[in-house]
């Protein structure tokens, strides 16, 4: 279940690399993305758990809170709509349209006809739809079946239209290439496939924005950093971005997918972008997928040190752990596909060999990224028997009482 990638180096980050994602154009698409009303300006926090890294036996956890990130819920509000900005960028070149403008809907009535679709599990559909909304231009979302009502309805209420499917993630993608091509209409994906990667790469551009947050916050520098992997666009975005400022100083990277998706463990085993063994039906939903961005593999195959798969019912028991909080742990809401990091990182500290294969004692400082809040607050409340509202009531009190 831990498998130490053969491939991983501590060069200096390659050029060929830079070439697609930089910390610059990191810092123009967090520049442009301050322009979206929809974002906390101020970033998401990074709090420190240190009860829960005591019983871990490391000496520092961090993890950073994506679900503040936006009312959107999850850190993919970072990837669609500077996605988006960008292509209506290339596709009018003649307008010069600028992203305060855009993001402040100045050109609705320009993009009215402009259609984007993309196939979703849940929240890069709802991201775009919100950001297509506020740009003012057409969205149509594909969902699989595996996609619950909840997670239907936040996308809907952003004014996309919705398309529904009978199969899996991997076939909602190739249908909304399909539409796309039969409608003259622009995928706008969160995964890359054979000659479609410049959008992708925008998306993971944007990722790299929390990467950055990360590394302004006044904080020792992290010496591991545990990733949840879907196509592994997440992961390559923020690899990326530690990688190009501190070179062979890098922290190790460990990334963690539901054992019934791993394609990544799969690339990692086979040395190339591969598909899942799994049935790809795992309840972290936002990991649920089956196939490897192939853009996103060339970032992690040099620089992850570790792959690795926990089960459902582990991310389960993160999910409560984090939401329970402790004397000095602030109790947070963290949804199925927030807490794989938490769960790898228990199961590595478990056994003694892997913690060791992966550098893991007591003197290592963990990063985590709690990377959505209750983005299906039904299905959340279910798993971590309660609701979202009563972990943030409590949350509230820890902060009042830690305050004084
Ligand atoms: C909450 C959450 N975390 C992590 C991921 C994984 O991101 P990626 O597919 O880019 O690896 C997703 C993907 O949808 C997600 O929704």
């Amino acid at each position: 279940m831990l498998l130490h990638n053969p491939n991983a180096t501590r060069q200096p980050y390659p050029d060929t690399l830079r070439a697609i994602l930089s910390a610059s154009a990191a810092q123009q698409s967090r520049q442009w993305l301050s322009h979206w009303p929809l974002l906390r300006a101020e970033g998401t926090p990074l709090h420190s758990l240190p009860d829960l890294a005591e019983a871990l036996g490391v000496a520092q956890l961090a993890i950073k809170d994506e679900a503040l990130r936006s009312p959107l819920g999850s850190f993919k509000a970072l990837g669609a709509p500077i996605a988006l900005a960008r292509l209506i960028m290339r596709s009018f070149p003649e307008q010069h349209f600028r992203a305060a403008a855009l993001f402040a809907g100045a050109h609705a009535q320009q993009l009215a006809d402009f259609c984007v679709i993309s196939a979703t599990d849940g929240n890069h559909g709802r991201a775009l739809a919100a950001a297509a909304q506020s740009l003012g231009c057409r969205c149509v979302i594909v969902l699989h079946a595996q996609v619950s009502t909840e997670r239907e309805q936040a996308i809907a209420t952003y004014g996309a239209q919705i398309v529904r499917i009978a199969g899996n993630y991997d076939a909602s993608v190739a249908h909304a290439a399909d539409l796309a091509q039969a409608n003259g209409w622009q995928v706008v994906s969160d995964t890359s496939y054979d000659g479609y990667e410049s959008i992708p790469g925008d998306v993971m551009q944007g990722y790299a924005t929390l990467a950055a947050e990360v590394i302004e916050a006044d904080q020792p520098a992290f010496t591991h950093v545990f990733l949840q992997g879907g196509v592994g666009g997440l992961a390559a975005g923020v690899v990326s971005y530690f990688w190009e400022l501190y070179g062979a100083q890098r922290p190790t990277f460990i990334v963690v997918e539901p054992a019934q998706a791993d394609c990544l463990y799969q690339s990692a085993r086979l040395g190339q972008a591969s598909i899942a063994t799994g049935t790809v039906d795992s309840l972290m939903a936002g990991l649920a997928c089956g196939e490897t961005s192939p853009l996103a593999w060339r970032f992690l195959q040099p620089a992850v040190d570790g792959f690795m798969v926990i089960d459902d019912d582990e991310a389960v028991a993160a999910m409560r752990c984090l939401a329970r909080g402790n004397r000095q742990d602030i109790p947070l809401v963290a949804g199925e596909s927030a807490v794989a990091g938490l769960a790898g990182l228990a199961r590595l500290m478990a056994v003694p060999e892997h913690a060791a294969q992966m550098g893991l004692d007591r003197h290592s400082r963990v990063l985590l990224i709690s990377t959505e809040g209750a983005t299906a607050p039904d299905l959340y409340a279910e798993l971590v028997g309660e609701a979202a509202t009563a972990v943030l009531a409590r949350q509230q009190a820890w902060i009042s009482a830690n305050q004084r």
